[in-house]
């Protein structure tokens, strides 16, 4: 493939488990070495000062120069990305916290954070030529797949679980994707895309099983330094399913390092959540199971955090591990306790994800883990609007 006029920086793919190089310039799902998932890696020694950021448009495009898209007229672009940084003054002051806010990412296109990483995938499938896509989604990545297709004109297929709420089902229908359900969860739905790649011609945009939607979640790490004034956080929790954005996140505060934005002595811990029902990363990092390969999960009224068998867990331990982190779990009834708590004191209709990382502080905080007087940053990952037919 012959590249244009690039912004980005990129260097090459790298094999997560192995290192071996792949090309920027060729669409890629998994390593052919390892069957692993594959990284963007970056050029450093290239020009990018911080303060070139100042005058761009508040999208996270922004960053062009850290994401892999070759050339800018194939950007798929709905205006996602820099979402506000929100103070819950309320809630500090009634439980006293003395820094704790929100990045709030129901500000998104189509509602959720899957915004950023499927801008980027399908800006990528735009790049490539690809004319069809296809998706196994708990929901929002589904919808938001649906959108971006749409504006690219490619054909979009989205897999999805029965029990799912009609809105998500809804909006893919709008957007004009295919929609097929099946009875059970995620990983059922992936069966059902593996089945179908055999029979048809489609970019698999499953979690993790292609480079680039981590590239667009990873701005969300980007947009928290550059709000915070560089200045991270000390702990930041993230409801965790497949793992992208926590992935994503982390490999930003990485990358920043390396291009001199951030200090490398202040990085916070970072803090996975997920649903009682369904919490694989919860049990391996409590060391009940080996890994997640043989767990068996339960739908959450999270449908996000449903995902039983998560193809990246071992770099959601790593993440854990590296920032000196922890992995916690809540019951739906505190989700559904939390989102009508946080909507009645901070005017914040959020999901039930998001909800789920303050329930999560509140119970480290009671354990001692995490302290009244760190900055303290919750991650709410989409909006309330989407799962009102289960909430009220
Ligand atoms: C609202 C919401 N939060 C969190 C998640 C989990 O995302 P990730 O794959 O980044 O762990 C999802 C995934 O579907 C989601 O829709």
């Amino acid at each position: 493939m012959k590249v244009i006029a690039s912004q980005s920086h990129i260097s090459y793919l790298q094999c997560h488990a192995c290192k071996k190089a792949y090309s920027p310039t060729e669409i890629a799902s998994i390593s052919t070495c390892c069957g692993r998932p594959l990284i963007a890696r970056y050029e450093f020694n290239d020009y990018f000062p911080k303060n070139a950021l100042v005058s761009r448009p508040a999208t996270m495009w922004r960053y062009a120069e850290m994401l892999p898209l070759l050339d800018i007229k194939n950007r798929v672009s709905l205006g996602e990305g820099f979402t506000p940084i929100l103070k819950l003054q309320k809630l500090a002051t009634k439980y006293s916290y003395r820094n704790l806010s929100m990045k709030d990412e129901s500000y998104n296109p189509t509602g959720s954070f899957k915004a950023r990483g499927l801008s980027m995938a399908i800006s990528k499938a735009k790049e490539f030529g690809v004319q069809s896509c296809i998706i196994p989604t708990a929901g929002n990545a589904g919808g938001a797949m649906a959108a971006y297709c749409a504006s690219a004109g490619i054909e979009a297929t989205v897999v999805m679980p029965t029990h799912t709420p009609k809105i998500f089902k809804d909006e893919c229908e709008l957007f004009g994707a295919k929609l097929i359900l099946v009875n059970g969860l995620i990983s059922d739905c992936g069966k059902k895309v593996a089945e179908m790649k055999k029979s048809g011609s489609y970019f698999d945009v499953s979690t993790i099983k292609e480079p680039y939607r981590i590239e667009g979640k990873k701005t969300m790490g980007y947009e928290i330094a550059e709000q915070l004034n560089w200045q991270l956080p000390d702990v930041i929790i993230y409801p965790a399913g497949g793992g992208t954005g926590l992935i994503g996140i982390w490999k930003a505060f990485q990358e920043m390092i390396e291009l001199g934005w951030i200090d490398a002595k202040k990085l916070p811990r970072m803090i996975v959540v997920q649903a009682e029902n369904c919490c694989p990363v919860v049990d391996t990092w409590n060391k009940k199971q080996p890994n997640c390969l043989q767990y068996v999960g339960k739908p959450s009224i999270a449908n996000g955090l449903a995902v039983p068998n998560p193809f990246a867990e071992n770099m959601m331990i790593e993440v854990l591990r590296d920032s000196g982190g922890i992995a916690i779990s809540v019951s739906d009834q505190e989700m559904i306790m939390g989102v009508k708590e946080i909507a009645k004191a901070e005017g914040l209709l959020i999901s039930p994800e998001g909800a789920a990382t303050w329930i999560a502080l509140q119970k480290l905080h009671e354990v001692g883990i995490i302290s009244e007087s760190e900055e303290i940053l919750l991650l709410n990952t989409g909006s309330g609007y989407k799962y009102l037919e289960n909430i009220v």
